[in-house]
């Protein structure tokens, strides 16, 4: 197939854009990324973001109320899920060499609307995931506070504490790191790397100091057995996999490994972040797939390390569920290590926002230089050459959403989003085998079409575990979504302006 060959469907909701264009488009001088990460860097970043709240906090939520200490094979079963999408995402990222993660990877394969839609979606997982993680440094840092005596005023607390309103701490964090964002991805990259290995540090600590205060009798039962929920858990807080099918809810038990699993997937989300710095990797097609595949081995494996050194040193119905990983220190009779943590961990969550508000910059910036957004917010800056208009809008936005909301709702609906972006990742690695087969790929998903149906099969899963109430709270998210692609995004297109191998 030429490279000016059109692709198919050039007209309507799946006009696909080819990815010669996709490349192209990076290099107008005033829409273009400086190219500066390697795979060292990415792998930096891959860490940074995925050791986040995930394990520092809804590790002692999971095993205290679904799992106990078959969480770690929650992370487990989650890890598999991961590791399934992130071949799938290896090749994409390695073919389709330009910012926007899985959005831009559907608008090279499937279609125009496919890909609005996942790029809405993901605005969602990385603004929110944004905010979450915020909330949760915001709660680490006042935990620190209260070591030495200092206190908030109860109001400027955030809403997760009785008396509390606005989190003025979580707000400023989203607010600084914006800053930094809008200075430079070098700059941005530096300050990652250090934080990287303070965060680890303190991991291998947990790990380390922690098996000398495991007490066996904490592993019996490793898998709790089944209990019904108070007041019978049926409404639509329950898995929907447990609603359609009318079992009677439940929490531990083998079905609560799944539960876990659906939750404690927020700790996983990030790698897909990698993939949305390709454009301004050196060697997308060497080091993107290294990135993606290293960073997710080194978190699943001090994941598991650390969720069954907390469960053995606490019984699990006596984790903390706010901060579990220091806490289970202090019951130890060791405050000293639960300072360390504490410090690391509020260290630590610092870069996961960080780099999560860098890709929610990027998808916006992506679908803003394809005209489904206002052209407006993907101008970079003249000196810093980064997209700084979305990179503000977003960042106020996100530091108000953070400040006023509550962390547990908003957790399960990121899980959801990044879920959904998995499935549509899997299916674009199909349809893009037999579309263009004649693309090179620097990095191929093995045993295709199996590894992605097994991929979607997998996410679909995980999704199945969430609450129906998330369920509900994700299909309002995605119906705007729709309503503003009909009422701009289809009519703006560049793509469906100019048709899809246009010069413009
Ligand atoms: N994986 C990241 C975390 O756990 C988002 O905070």
């Amino acid at each position: 197939m030429s490279t000016d060959q059109q692709p198919r469907a050039n007209s309507g909701m799946f006009r696909t854009k080819s990815v010669e264009q996709s490349i192209r488009d990076t290099e107008e001088p005033e829409h273009a990324l400086k190219k500066s990460l390697s795979a060292w860097d990415l792998t930096v970043f891959g860490v940074g973001v995925i050791i986040g709240t995930g394990i520092f906090v809804l590790t002692g939520k999971v095993a205290k109320e679904n799992a106990g200490p078959a969480t770690a094979l929650a992370f487990v079963a989650a890890g598999i899920v991961c590791a399934l999408a992130a071949l799938c995402y290896a090749e994409f990222a390695s073919t389709v060499p330009v910012a926007g993660s899985a959005y831009t990877f559907a608008y090279a394969s499937i279609g125009e609307l496919p890909a609005w839609i996942i790029g809405w979606d993901l605005v969602l997982e990385f603004a929110l995931g944004t905010a979450v993680v915020a909330v949760g440094w915001s709660g680490y840092v006042r935990s620190l506070m209260d070591n030495v005596d200092w206190h908030l005023p109860a109001a400027l607390e955030g809403p997760d504490v009785p008396g509390g309103t606005f989190d003025i701490l979580a707000f400023l964090l989203v607010l600084v790191l914006t800053v930094v964002l809008v200075l430079g991805m070098k700059l941005s990259a530096r300050i990652t790397a250090v934080v990287v290995a303070i965060k680890v540090t303190v991991v291998m600590i947990v790990i380390i100091a922690g098996l000398f205060f495991i007490v066996g009798d904490n592993y019996d039962p490793f898998i709790p057995p089944a209990v019904t929920p108070e007041g019978g858990g049926s409404g639509w807080d329950s898995p929907l996999v447990q609603l359609i099918f009318g079992y009677e809810p439940t929490n531990f038990g083998v079905m609560g490994i799944f539960t876990a699993a659906s939750v404690v997937f927020f700790a996983f989300i990030g790698f897909d972040v990698v993939a949305t710095a390709a454009e301004e990797t050196k060697l997308p097609q060497r080091d993107m797939p290294r990135g993606i595949l290293g960073s997710l081995l080194i978190c699943t494996v001090l994941y598991v390390a650390v969720a069954l050194v907390v469960t053995g040193m606490q019984h699990y119905t006596e984790l903390s569920v706010s901060a579990p990983l220091a806490d289970a220190f202090k019951a130890a009779g060791h405050p000293f290590y639960a300072g360390v943590i504490s410090f690391g961990a509020a260290v630590g969550l610092t870069t996961v926002c960080l780099i999560l508000l860098l890709g929610q910059t990027r998808v916006f910036f992506a679908m803003s230089r394809d005209g489904l957004l206002p052209r407006f917010f993907s101008v970079t800056h003249p000196r810093f050459k980064t997209p700084y208009r979305p990179t503000i809008l977003l960042g106020v936005v996100i530091a108000i959403v953070a400040g006023f909301t509550s962390i547990n709702e908003l957790a399960t609906l990121v899980n959801i989003g990044t879920l959904f972006a998995f499935v549509v990742v899997a299916v674009g690695v199909m349809v893009l085998r037999r579309t263009r087969p004649d693309l090179p790929r620097a990095f191929r998903t093995p045993w295709v079409p199996v590894l992605p149906i097994f991929s979607i099969a997998a996410s679909v899963w995980l999704m199945l575990n969430l609450p129906g109430e998330t369920w509900f709270r994700f299909a309002v998210w995605m119906l705007i979504g729709f309503v503003v692609y009909f009422l701009y995004g289809r009519g703006h297109s560049r793509l469906g302006r100019t048709g899809p191998d246009a010069k413009y």
